[in-house]
């Protein structure tokens, strides 16, 4: 077992070294440990992502009375969880769920209110690094993206059965994508000869599309790939259904912390912590508050916490990672 310097030792290095063996590398594991702050006695704690049991097991090592309920809607991923929190049998339990249902397998659990949670959005090393599972657009596989494998939507039946004007609202919305028409049209043209299977068929149509990326910006089929996968797990509707939920079950005192890595993301994360922490919701023209709106939350983080270099070096993945955390009034 580790010893409590050890946690707090400030090197990223040790934490590289712990997760050496593990598909998938927690994103800012120091800053996670200290989200739930000092607490002692029994802690219920829900990772929403619990992915490969990274922060999870972090956190079961850190308070030794904490009770752990990790989700996921990607069984592989719950498989390594099980192994990686292993070493704390009795004191986790993993489900597979969408976290849009984090109330109700709260309440599977008994748990009427919760300590602490815990997000880390979007996909994990374990599914971009997997060609078959299509998310990466720098290895050929199908163009799949599910996070779930046992849901009906894939990233080749939005490319094959939308409208183009669909397209062009899934590429706009989710990937903020500038010549979205264009993508659009080009990829329900070229239906009318073949049919989308392929990643790197798709990856090399956004290459040839000048200026779909802003200069300096990222890989031009970067943005393409997250807005389809956005659209296959709906994302958006997720994530704001999870954190309405969760802070409902929050108890006073409890903590939520949620990272994120991209800007839409952060934005649904940044304005529902505000909206919830605000003492009036009325329209700023009204000349006194007619809503009555009660304050939910209070916003830990005034400004995003991100990784420090020493990560960033030894893992590129977490260069983006923004986590913002708001406490239960
Ligand atoms: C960045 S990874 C989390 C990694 C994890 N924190 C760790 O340390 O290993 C995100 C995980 O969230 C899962 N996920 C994303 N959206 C989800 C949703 N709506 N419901 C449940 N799981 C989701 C993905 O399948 C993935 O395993």
């Amino acid at each position: 077992m580790n010893t409590e310097s050890e946690y707090n030792e400030k090197s990223y290095s040790y934490y590289d070294k712990l997760f050496a063996d593990s598909p998938h590398k927690p994103v800012m594991p120091r800053e996670t440990l200290e989200f739930i702050g000092e607490k002692t006695g029994e802690l219920k704690v829900i990772d929403a992502t619990v992915g490969c049991g990274g922060h999870s097991s972090l956190i079961l090592m850190k308070y030794p009375e904490a009770v752990l309920l990790g989700l996921d809607r990607d069984e592989k991923a719950l498989e390594f969880a099980k192994t990686k929190l292993s070493a704390a049998s009795g004191r986790f339990r993993l489900m597979k769920s969408r976290f849009s249902e984090i109330r109700a397998r709260a309440t599977d659990m008994g748990w009427l209110s919760v300590d602490a949670v815990l997000m880390d959005l979007g996909v994990s090393s374990l599914q971009l690094d997997d060609p078959s599972r299509g998310f990466s657009h720098n290895f050929d596989g199908p163009l799949d993206m599910r996070m779930g494998l046992d849901s009906e939507n894939t990233a080749a039946r939005i490319l094959n059965t939308s409208s183009e004007k669909d397209l062009k609202r899934i590429f706009r919305e989710f990937g903020e994508i500038r010549k979205a028409g264009r993508l659009a049209r080009e990829i329900v043209a070229r239906r009318e000869k073949m049919r989308w299977t392929s990643t790197l068929e798709l990856a090399e149509l956004c290459w040839n599309i000048p200026g779909i990326s802003r200069r300096k910006g990222p890989p031009p089929p970067t943005l393409c790939f997250q807005a389809l996968r956005m659209a296959v797990n709906n994302e958006m509707f997720e994530l704001k259904k999870a954190l309405e939920d969760a802070a409902e079950i929050l108890a006073p005192g409890g903590i939520i912390a949620v990272i994120s890595f991209h800007s839409l993301e952060d934005r649904v994360v940044k304005l529902f912590f505000r909206k919830e922490a605000s003492t009036c919701l009325c329209p700023p023209d009204f000349p006194e508050c007619r809503c009555g709106h009660k304050p939910s939350l209070e916003i830990v983080t005034k400004k995003p916490v991100t990784p420090m270099q020493d990560e960033i070096e030894k893992n590129r993945r977490a260069a983006p990672a923004k986590m913002r955390i708001a406490r239960k009034l």
